[in-house]
Order: C-alpha cells, then sequence, then structure tokens
C-alpha cells in the first residue's frame, strides 16, 4: 500500500470549506468519524445554505405571487432572485427558461407528460443510452406503452463510454428526442454533450440533458452545450431536497401544455375552461417550495464562490487518487472509464463479497458508501452485475478519507477472507 496523500495539491483550502458542514465532524458512531463518500446520492449542506432557508422562515415567511402585504413582496422577491440566479449559473440569460421543480425525475417527466403527449406520435423514436438513470428511463417507457413511441439505447462500451458509433447509427433513423445524462451517476463518465447536441440538432432532433451529476461538479454553460431542455436537482448540489430545475427553451416551453393544473399556472379560469399563465408559472402549479428555492440560490452562491472549475479540478485529483488506490486492492473490479473521462465516482465489483456486505462493513468504521444498482438496472445488467459499492466523492472530501476507504476495503477483504 502506497499513501501519497501529502503530495497532491487541492485548489481550495479543504480544512476552512469542511467548518462550511456541520454534519462532516459529527462522529458515526461514538469514537468513529465519519467519512461521507455517498455524494451522489446526496450531497451535505453548508451553514450558508442551512442559515439562508432558516432565515426565510424566520423573517419573511409567506406565501408568493399572492399577498400584497410586505411578507409576501419579500417572500415572491427572494423566490425570483433565486431563479436569477440559478439561471446565471447555467448560463441561461431569461429566467423564464428556469422551471423550478421537485427535482431532476420530475423535471423528466414534466417534458415527457408535456412535450412528448404533444410532439410523439405512433412510431416516433426516442433515443436514449444503457446508462440513463432509471428517471430518464421510465417516463419514456410509460409514454412507449401510452403511445406507441419506440425507444432505442446508444450502446456503452466495455470502458463505459458512450458507444459514438452505435450513436451515429441510431441517428440516421431520425429521432424527435435524444435525451441522455451528461455525467453517468454509475460510471462516473462524462458525456460528450456539446459534440453529441450538435449531432443531433444536424439530424433534426431536440436533445433532453440530465444534468443531475453534472451541474453540481463542473461548470455547465446551456448556451454552450446547445441543449433543448436540461434537468437537476438542488439536494446535489449542496442544496436542500425537494427543489429540481427544469431549463427549456422559451418557444418549446411556450409550444407545451402545462403540465399540472392548480392555482398560480393560470391567467384566467371560468366553469367553462382556463387560459394558463406566462412562463415559467405555467409550470409551477400550487404553492411552491419557496424555502427549498431559496436555500438552492444560497447553493448556488456556494458554489460560485469556491469557482466550478476549482471543485471539478479538486474532484478530478480526488478521484485520479481514488482510482490508483483502488487498483491496489485485491479482488476489486472497478468499472467505467479512466480518471480523464470521468468525475468523482467509483462503482466497483469486490470478488466474493455483495456489495451490501462492503457497506455494511465499512458502514462500522464510519464510512458511507452506496450498494444496489444505484437506479440504473439496465446499466447493471449489461456489465452483468446485480449490484456495485459505489464511492463517491465531493468539494469537501479529502485524500485521507480516501485512505480511509482502501483501509476499510482491507478489512472487508479479512473478514470475507
Ligand atoms: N440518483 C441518486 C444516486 O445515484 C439517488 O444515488
Amino acid at each position: 500500500m502506497s499513501v501519497k496523500t501529502e503530495v497532491r495539491p487541492v485548489p481550495f483550502d479543504i480544512s476552512r470549506i469542511r467548518q462550511d458542514f456541520p454534519i462532516l465532524a459529527q462522529k458515526a458512531y461514538p469514537g468513529v468519524s465519519l467519512v461521507y463518500l455517498d455524494s451522489t446520492a446526496t450531497s451535505q449542506k453548508p451553514m450558508q445554505v442551512i442559515e439562508a432557508m432558516d432565515r426565510f422562515y424566520q423573517q419573511s415567511n409567506a406565501n408568493i405571487h399572492r399577498g400584497i402585504h410586505k411578507l409576501a413582496e419579500e417572500a415572491t422577491a427572494a423566490y425570483e432572485a433565486a431563479r436569477l440566479k440559478i439561471a446565471r449559473f447555467i448560463g441561461v440569460d431569461n429566467p423564464r427558461e428556469i422551471i423550478f421543480t421537485r427535482n431532476t425525475t420530475e423535471a423528466i417527466n414534466l417534458v415527457a407528460y408535456s412535450w412528448g403527449r404533444i410532439q410523439l406520435s405512433t412510431g416516433d423514436l426516442v433515443l436514449l443510452t444503457e446508462m440513463e438513470h432509471h428517471s430518464n428511463i421510465v417516463p419514456w417507457q410509460i409514454l412507449a406503452q401510452e403511445r406507441g413511441i419506440r425507444l432505442e439505447y446508444i450502446s456503452v462500451t466495455p470502458d463505459g463510454l458512450l458507444d459514438q458509433e452505435s450513436y451515429i447509427y441510431f441517428l440516421q433513423q431520425n429521432p424527435k428526442l435524444v435525451a441522455f445524462t451528461h455525467m453517468s451517476n454509475v460510471l462516473g463518465t462524462i458525456n460528450p454533450v456539446k459534440q453529441m447536441v450538435e449531432a443531433a440538432h444536424r439530424a433534426g432532433a431536440l436533445v433532453l440533458i440530465d444534468a443531475a451529476q453534472s451541474v453540481p461538479h463542473l461548470p455547465v454553460d446551456v448556451r454552450d452545450l446547445g441543449a433543448d431542455f436540461l434537468a437537476f436537482s438542488g439536494h446535489k448540489m449542496c442544496g436542500p431536497t425537494g427543489i429540481g430545475i427544469l431549463y427549456g427553451r422559451q418557444k418549446l416551453l411556450e409550444q407545451m401544455p402545462p403540465f399540472l393544473g392548480g392555482g398560480d399556472m393560470i391567467r384566467k379560469v371560468q366553469l367553462s375552461g382556463y387560459l394558463p399563465n406566462e412562463l415559467p408559472y405555467k409550470f409551477e402549479a400550487g404553492t411552491p417550495a419557496i424555502a427549498e428555492a431559496i436555500g438552492l440560490g444560497a447553493a448556488v452562491d456556494y458554489l460560485s464562490a469556491l469557482g466550478m472549475e476549482n471543485i471539478q479540478a479538486h474532484e478530478h485529483e480526488i478521484i485520479t487518487y481514488a482510482i490508483e488506490r483502488l487498483e491496489e486492492v485485491p479482488g476489486i473490479h472497478l468499472i467505467g472509464p479512466s480518471a480523464d473521462q470521468k468525475g468523482g465516482v467509483a462503482s466497483f465489483a469486490f470478488d466474493g463479497v455483495h456489495p451490501h456486505d462492503v457497506a455494511q462493513v465499512l458502514d462500522r468504521f464510519g464510512i458511507a458508501v452506496r450498494a444496489g444498482h444505484h437506479c440504473a438496472m439496465p446499466l447493471h445488467e449489461k456489465f452483468r452485475l446485480p449490484a456495485t459499492t459505489r464511492a463517491s466523492f465531493y468539494l469537501y472530501n479529502t485524500f485521507q478519507e480516501v485512505d480511509a476507504l482502501i483501509e476499510g476495503l482491507y478489512k472487508v477483504k479479512s473478514i470475507f477472507g
């Protein structure tokens, strides 16, 4: 075992940053430090986000867009300011193109339900990939059952990359939509989005990007990528649960019928019918997650202050080191590409040990990883694995935590022989 921690540079002061996350200082068990390696499932939250939400509830809580009293105006201004920050964060000028949803899953369902039901009919092709999260497969399968649309899947190579020849082959069949992940939640693969969007547009298809794993970890500029729709969640990027974003081109959103009906999404209602509200409110029925939107705005401020390039660089150092060290452990089989083509996610099989046992033993040492199919059963099937153990890293993880993981895996090995 060679421990190389001290020599690696980091672009920011990790021990300072860790002080922003009170949960990280907590013991997992008495005398056992917490090593949190499950940020791909959900990230931890800095005090800046917790305090922004707390402040809202203590000082400005009211419903938005309705009241004309001072608190209602303050709450509305804070909610809309968060929308504007989030738009800028992903390179969008027009805040009408930013729809608050509950999460990535709801954002993709919104497109499948609202755009898909208007634009797709029997025989139309929607092109997905074998590395998608269930949230970018099942909404389309529901639509396929209902409308008879056709689904095809770009294949994944043994190295965990999207097979670009397979992509070109399917593009020749004139898909109406190509929907794929920017970064795989299992393999960590960062897909060549810009190039794939250009190819899709040349073939006459629209593109939806599942950016749940990319927006938290690397700079994402929607204009530069050229995506037509892009979805992500707040809770994976230092923000709260219950809030997500759908970006959509204004023209497309205008053509789409509402997703949910109710308050706020209407301009006028009569017993004979309704007129939908303008964007983005047309897609935000009912009282939204106000404190959560404000919390996500604070998360965007937090990430912007650190710099997304710095976060990406730090995670690159960590994953490079993690892969080097994981490859030293006998019996570990990593899936996914090399560190240069991926983000901070390491999924692996361990000879003779079930991933749940790996995770359970690691947990005894305070190390939190995820075991299972990570909502990507077709991808695991492709790799002929029922499940994997997944360690995932974020801006607050250290090289020492990678060492703790490796030590923990040697303990797993000694327990299970
Ligand atoms: N999508 C989340 C994950 O990959 C829940 O863990």
